[in-house]
């Protein structure tokens, strides 16, 4: 028996009905910001994620689905969209046609992590990419659209968590005085934190081990280190979401695990969800452009987790939802009545209403109970006498009522129920 692949999932039914409505909500949503869809293709050249995410993050180091395809170049499944949208830029010059240029996208990513509720190999999300404004505004309109998306999707409990990293030449400057700080303290820490330290020593102010906090609590602080410009910007994204009535909270040691951030990161978390309690994380990257090849230029987005979110819907949700069920279900009576029946389905289908047909030539009992079974709204049968009179017995699956009426008055009946 072939199965799915580890950490992957079909997706069917009731589930979908979810994805189609939080699909609604990305297209609205995004629109009403002013956000434009973009579609990047799957795969990648590895450099891309090398230079944009960062060799020494997990997701470079560990995590790429990464092959030599059989030209012989080095492609990666994309595991962020945020380097393939910053690519496109480039190659496409938008910030030459519109000096803000704002995108959204959704799909899926890869990334092999050890799979678990929550988190998978192959995971979605949705993401927007505010491309070309130094400025707060940008980095609070950003804040604004994942919040209003989590918020009109549907979720009902999560919070904010808000940091920032200052410039990139302060984060050096700091990370010197961490490492120095965390090396004297090497043989308390935890296994992983000891590994980080050598790789990304900054990721081990994320660490949730035990062991590490009291010696993260007392590492020396990232914001004794901003310079003033930085400590300004972040005032007024914080500014903006306090007149905007958006809460937060500042986590001083979010660093978060792309390596390609500066100033504002941030996270939406949620309580539902056990360990994998992240539904949305973003920030600021301007040294990103620059690090794929481009003109510098400046830059916010945020991606959110769309499995995690839809599992935070079936949590919070009372009653099942349904998947989608057909307007009408007709039924043909006798063999002859079969063609006419394809043909009026046909018709409905072209006015806008779904139309199943019996593909099983079953009897009229069990064509009533198929329809049962779909949850039609109502059924049409058509046996001889419908035919030679063109009508149809039409009937209202929840009330029971039945009559006879003109083949032509179909759709008006359908749509005045
Ligand atoms: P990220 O924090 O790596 O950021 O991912 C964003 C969200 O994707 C997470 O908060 C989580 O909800 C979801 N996610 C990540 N990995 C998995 C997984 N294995 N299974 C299920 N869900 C997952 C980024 O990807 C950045 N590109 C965000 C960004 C955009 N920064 C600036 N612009």
């Amino acid at each position: 028996m072939i199965q799915t692949v580890r950490g992957m999932r079909d997706m069917y039914g009731a589930e979908l009905a979810d994805w189609h409505r939080a699909e609604e909500v990305f297209r609205t949503v995004s629109a009403e910001f002013g956000y434009e869809e973009f579609r990047t293709p799957i795969l990648e050249h590895t450099e891309l994620f090398k230079r944009g995410v960062g060799e020494n993050t997990d997701i470079v180091g560990k995590e790429m689905y990464s092959f030599e395809d059989r030209s012989g170049d080095n492609l990666t499944l994309r595991p962020e969209m945020t380097a393939p949208i910053v690519r496109a830029a480039i190659e496409h010059t938008l910030l030459r046609h519109s000096p803000v240029t704002r995108i959204w996208y959704a799909g899926p990513l890869f990334r092999h992590e050890r799979p678990q509720k929550g988190r998978y190999r192959q995971f979605h999300q949705y993401g927007a990419e505010c491309l070309g404004s130094p400025n707060p505004e940008s980095d609070a309109e950003i804040i604004l659209l994942a919040n209003e998306i989590l918020r009109r999707v549907g979720v009902q409990r999560y919070s904010l968590e808000l940091n920032t990293l200052g410039a990139p030449d302060t984060r050096t400057t700091y990370r010197a005085a961490l490492v120095e700080y965390l090396t004297e303290h090497e043989s308390e820490l935890s296994a992983d934190s000891v590994r980080r330290l050598a790789t990304n020593p900054l990721r081990v102010l994320d660490s949730k081990e035990a062991a590490d906090r009291p010696i993260v609590d007392a590492a020396p602080s990232l914001s004794d280190y901003h310079d003033e410009a930085s400590r300004t910007h972040f005032d007024g994204v914080r500014a903006i979401l306090d007149a905007a009535g958006v809460p937060y909270t500042v986590n001083a040691h979010m660093v978060r695990g792309l390596d390609y951030y500066s100033h504002t990161v941030f996270e939406f978390t949620t309580d539902a969800l056990g360990s994998q309690n992240a539904i949305c994380g973003g920030g600021r990257y301007d040294p990103l452009f620059a690090l794929i090849g481009g003109t510098d230029a400046p830059a916010v987005g945020f991606s959110i987790g769309i499995d995690r979110v839809m599992l935070l819907l079936e949590a919070e949700r009372a009653a099942p939802v349904l998947g989608p069920s057909p307007d009408i279900y007709l039924c043909a009576i006798g063999d002859a009545a079969r063609l006419p029946v394809q043909l009026l389905a046909m018709r409905l289908r072209r006015r806008g209403f779904s139309a199943v047909t019996d593909l099983l030539r079953r009897s009229m009992k069990g064509q009533m109970k198929d329809a049962d079974r779909l949850r039609a709204t109502f059924t049409a049968s058509i046996g001889d006498d419908e035919l030679a009179s063109s009508t149809v017995v039409l009937k209202n699956m929840q009330t029971g009522e039945q009559k006879t009426i003109p083949q032509t008055d179909l759709e008006q009946a359908l749509t005045s129920a």
